[in-house]
């Protein structure tokens, strides 16, 4: 069946960026020159999956604002002919129609994504991890997407992590079935590295099954007593094969504060109209007797 929905849960209470994120979505801190968010509703759109369901919860309305047309700022800006800009807010709000559902409690990711059955029904779908965020030849989601066409089943984007990084993951137990392509035997929620099956760590595209939703309606809370999507997919495993692809292209975090920086400079670095003025600066800060 085909994918046409993608799920793009933003519900989470973004404690690691307190105090920013008091009356701030973390969904909503900049990188470079758009917030976090819209990297994945941009992913998903060049993937052509136009029907996007986002889990808020409260304090989120910042999101939906974002993605809405506001007509007062439009005329604001019509009147002072500022037709750049005006093109700017105007593509955001032409951009997509999202469909809002709430996760009432933080439970988990594997509860937010549960919130999401209401309107993914009984349909194959892509899941977005906004933390995660991917810079591809081929987005990330559409290589998930040509294993789906070929195997069916769910696929994982994976990752290889330092071992000592385990413990910041999903990990997967690898059956090698291809080229960067693997059957996934079974997988576990952030495993000490002593514990950890390897260093294939799930990152933060996924195109799952619908049965993933019973799955996760049984599945008990489980790393840091919360519903966790990887518990969910371990039950899933002995009624749907599960894949995972080795993506190429890469990765950037923005979930930590330390990690978003790190993307912050990556991503400026590579830009187009900033990436030449920050690499100078750059340099030019780093020179030991400037510092
Ligand atoms: C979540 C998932 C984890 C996955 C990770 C990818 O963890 O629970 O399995 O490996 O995203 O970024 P979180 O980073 O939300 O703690």
């Amino acid at each position: 069946m085909e994918v046409r929905k993608a799920v793009v849960p933003a519900a989470g209470r973004g404690t690691r960026f307190l105090p920013i994120t008091k009356s701030q979505p973390k969904e909503m801190l900049p990188l470079v020159d758009k917030p976090i968010i819209q990297y994945a509703v941009e992913e998903a759109l060049a993937a052509g999956l136009h029907d996007l369901v986002l889990v808020t919860s409260q304090g989120k309305q910042a999101i939906e604002d974002y993605f809405d047309r506001s007509g007062e700022l439009e005329n604001l800006l019509q009147q002072r002919g500022e037709m750049k800009l005006l093109k700017c807010v105007c593509h955001l709000s032409n951009m997509v129609d999202i469909v809002y559902v709430r996760q009432k409690q933080p439970l988990g990711l594997g509860h937010a994504v549960l919130m999401a059955e209401v309107v993914v029904g009984k349909e194959p779908f892509g899941l977005f991890l906004p933390d995660d965020i991917f810079v591809a030849a081929h987005p990330v989601i559409s290589q998930l997407l040509d294993a789906y066409k070929e195997l069916g089943g769910c696929i994982l984007a994976v990752q290889r992590v330092q071992h000592e990084e385990t413990k910041r993951y999903g990990i997967i137990t690898p059956n090698k079935i291809g080229d960067h392509l693997y059957q996934v035997m079974d997988l576990v929620e952030k495993p000490l590295p002593e514990q950890a099956p390897s260093d294939l760590a799930i990152v933060g595209r996924y195109v799952l099954q619908p049965s993933i939703f019973d799955a996760l309606k049984v599945t008990p809370p489980g790393k840091g007593q919360e519903i966790q999507l990887t518990d969910g997919l371990r039950r899933l495993l002995s009624r749907e094969k599960i894949y995972a692809v080795e993506f190429d292209g890469t990765r950037y975090d923005a979930g930590t504060p330390i990690e978003w920086l790190k993307a912050t400079i990556a991503l400026a670095l590579r830009h187009p109209e900033v990436g030449p003025e920050i690499k100078s600066y750059l340099r030019t800060s780093m020179q030991p007797e400037l510092v």
